[in-house]
C-alpha cells in the first residue's frame, strides 16, 4: 500500500508534511500582518480620542497633515455643553427666545472636494446672554427642554443649513471638571457641532465670527482657523462654514 496525497499525486512523505506546515506557518504570518494593517489603517487618529472636555483635540494634528487635495476641519473641545438625544430640527430657536437670528450654512465635502451626503451634524450653542440649556454637565434634560440644539442632516450635495442666534459669551465656570485652569475665562461667540456619519472621521468642533475680540485671548478659538464672516446687510444674519471630513481608507 502506497502512502500518498491522491489530490496531488504526491508522495505524502515527512519533507511533504513539513512543507505543508510551513506553508500553513507563513500563511497564518501573512493573515496576522494583514489584519495588523487593517487595524492600522482603521485606527485613524481622529478615533483615537475620546470627546472628553479634558483632552484638547486641536493638539492631533496628525490627521491633518495627511497628503490630501483639502485640509480636513480641525477639531476643537467637545466642551461640558455637549446633550445627547437632540430632536432632528434645523430650526433651534426656541419659542419667545430674542436674540439676532442667524442663519448658517454650508458643504460638507471630503478632502478631495466630493460632496458628502448623509452626515448628521449635531449643532448646539448657548443663547443670546451665553447661557445653555444645559446648566451643568450632569443635568438631565427631557427632550422638550432642548434649546439651540438640533441634528441635521446633509442632502444628496453636502447642504446642510440651520436657524439659530448669534450665540453670547459666557465666563467659563468655576471648578468646571477639566476645565480648571481656564477659570472666568471669557469665551467669544461660538456655535459647537460634532458629525456622524458611516465613512468619515467624526468631528468635534467650534464656529468662531470674525472680529470678535475675545477670539485672541481663548485658548481654543486663539488656534482655530473656523473662524467665519458674519454676513449683517439682511434682517437674519448669515455665515458660511463648509465642513472637510476624511474617509476612512
Ligand atoms: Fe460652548
Amino acid at each position: 500500500m502506497c502512502d500518498t496525497d491522491h489530490d496531488h499525486g504526491k508522495p505524502f512523505t515527512l519533507e511533504n508534511r513539513r512543507s505543508i506546515l510551513l506553508g500553513l506557518g507563513i500563511a497564518f504570518a501573512g493573515s496576522v500582518a494583514a489584519s495588523a494593517a487593517h487595524a492600522g489603517r482603521m485606527r485613524l487618529p481622529g478615533m483615537t480620542f475620546a470627546p472628553t472636555p479634558g483632552i484638547d483635540l486641536i493638539a492631533d494634528t496628525t490627521a491633518h497633515a495627511l497628503p490630501q487635495p483639502l485640509v480636513a476641519t480641525r477639531n476643537d473641545i467637545l466642551g461640558p455643553f455637549w446633550r445627547a438625544g437632540a430632536p432632528f430640527k434645523s430650526k433651534i430657536i426656541p419659542a419667545g427666545a430674542k436674540g439676532q437670528v442667524l442663519q448658517l450654512s454650508g458643504t460638507v465635502m471630503d478632502t478631495d472636494g466630493k460632496p458628502v451626503p448623509d452626515v448628521i451634524i449635531d449643532i448646539w450653542n448657548s443663547d443670546a446672554d451665553g447661557v445653555y440649556d444645559l446648566k451643568n454637565p450632569g443635568q438631565a434634560l427631557d427632550p422638550s427642554e432642548f434649546k439651540f440644539r438640533g441634528l441635521l442632516r446633509t442632502d444628496a450635495a453636502g447642504r446642510y443649513e440651520v436657524e439659530t442666534v448669534v450665540p453670547g459669551k459666557y465666563k467659563i465656570p468655576g471648578k468646571l471638571p477639566g476645565f480648571e485652569a481656564y477659570d472666568g475665562v471669557l469665551r467669544p461667540s461660538h456655535i459647537h457641532l460634532m458629525t456622524s456619519h458611516n465613512g468619515t472621521v467624526p468631528l468635534i468642533t467650534q464656529i468662531y465670527f470674525a472680529g470678535d475680540p475675545e477670539i485672541a485671548n481663548d485658548p481654543w478659538a486663539a488656534k482655530s482657523k473656523n473662524i467665519v464672516a458674519l454676513d449683517t446687510t439682511a434682517a437674519t444674519w448669515r455665515a458660511t462654514f463648509d465642513v472637510v471630513l476624511l474617509r476612512f481608507a
